[in-house]
């Protein structure tokens, strides 16, 4: 009997990978999913392993001396899903910031086609050297790659009638309405307290406002518009807080948290499903954080987060909260987890703004960017930010 092993080349692994994506609906089968098949991802990740290239994962490419990315192919779902609400047609000029390895850049170039246009902006050198020789090898030879601060955009190649921003911004600049074409449109994975949505914004008057946003997660924005995350580390890596804005929370008076119990909260609720609106709820408790737990934190006992890659949680004191659930199917719910020396008592808090939620948990959330004091009457929460300000709109 022989046995027969196969090794998929990279054309196999990425048609498989496209086909994941329009299975699991991210993408449809239309012009991104065929850019998609065009493109090999893998010549824009040559250190990753051929599988790796192709998998639904990011491939981190330069860090800063702390560990932290700074630079990444973001994961194939992100890109498509971005492009899908970037909605880019034959003869578009795009701009995009953040040209990381081109990938994006190459699969925005297969959808201009001959006629479009495409610029990308990368404020790392070493990012603007490699994108432009990946570009080249895999003949994408007219993308313009500018090395520069995309809070400024490019406004040699505007008005461009698509930008998409491809690092996680705090920020909308002005720089970005000025380079759009009437009507254009701007996706931009905006960073809302913490919270993280790819938003698809249109310019309407004095005001963006948002066609359609997914979840996601993005290396910050740095340069001029760069509003460092604070992270802090609880009990030798075993609970990452990451904290968004300038928060005050004091590091000294959560030391000691994971030395009590944990409380867990359960809630009746059950956990949402795609794309909700639990974490703008959450958004506004005091102290509102993600907390990321690591290996260590299982050992201790802890439960494991709502997600794999952390839950929204919240800081009081000496107290840190995050989401967990427990069952399988339709009998799966929310809990809340808390640890430190009012653990009942947030836990309790952070429940009742589940509940809350789960009231309207099936409305859905419209972002508008406008000038301070401009909010919508009907905005539901508003947030500051340096330039303008943020409204989230609930709608049924
Ligand atoms: C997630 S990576 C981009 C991925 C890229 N689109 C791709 O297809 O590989 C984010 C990039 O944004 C860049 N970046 C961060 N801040 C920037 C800024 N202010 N202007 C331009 N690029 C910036 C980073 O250097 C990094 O290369």
């Amino acid at each position: 009997m022989s046995i027969s092993t196969s090794v998929s080349g990279p054309g196999e692994l990425r048609m498989r990978m496209v086909g994941r994506l329009v299975d699991a609906g991210v993408i449809e089968d239309g012009p991104v999913a065929e850019a998609m098949r065009a493109v090999p991802r893998h010549e824009f990740v040559p250190d990753a392993e051929l599988r790796a290239a192709y998998r639904d994962e990011a491939v981190v490419t330069h860090r800063d001396p702390d560990g932290i990315a700074l630079s990444s192919a973001s994961a194939p779902g992100i890109v498509g899903a971005m492009l899908r609400q970037l909605d880019v047609r034959a003869g578009h000029r795009v701009l995009e910031i953040g040209a990381g390895t081109g990938y994006n850049a190459a699969l925005l170039d297969t959808l201009v086609g001959p006629d479009g246009t495409v610029t990308t902006v990368d404020i790392l050198p070493e990012a603007v050297r490699e994108a432009r020789a990946r570009l080249d090898a895999t003949g994408h030879t007219t993308v313009r790659v500018v090395l520069g601060d995309g809070e400024f955009g490019d406004a040699a190649g505007g008005p461009y009638d698509r930008i998409i921003v491809t690092a996680g911004a705090w920020d909308v600049p002005a720089s970005w309405a000025a380079q759009l074409a009437p009507d254009g449109l701007l996706v931009v994975p905006l960073r809302m307290r913490g919270l993280t949505r790819s938003v698809a914004l249109r310019r309407r008057g004095d005001r963006w406002v948002s066609e359609d946003s997914a979840e996601c997660g993005f290396v910050p924005i740095q340069g001029a518009g760069a509003v460092a995350e604070r992270n802090i580390m609880l009990g030798e890596s075993s609970v990452l807080l990451r904290f968004d804005d300038d928060r005050q929370v004091r590091k000294a008076a959560l030391d000691e948290a994971l030395d009590r119990p944990a409380h867990t909260r359960w809630t009746g609720v059950r956990p949402p499903r795609g794309e909700a609106t639990l974490d703008f709820w959450l958004m506004t408790l005091p102290g509102f954080c993600r907390v990321i737990l690591m290996d260590a934190a299982f050992e201790r006992g802890l439960p494991r987060a709502l997600n794999a890659w952390g839950s929204m949680g919240a800081v009081q004191a000496g107290t840190f909260a995050y989401l967990t659930a427990r069952g399988q199917g339709d009998a799966r719910e929310l809990g809340v987890c808390a640890v430190g020396a009012d653990g009942a008592g947030l836990a309790e808090g952070v429940a009742e703004r589940v509940r809350a939620w789960d009231a309207e948990r099936d409305s859905r959330a419209r972002i508008e960017v406008h000038p301070h004091g401009g909010a919508p009457e009907n905005a539901r929460w508003t947030i500051d930010k340096r330039h303008e300000q943020v409204s989230v709109i609930l709608e049924p």
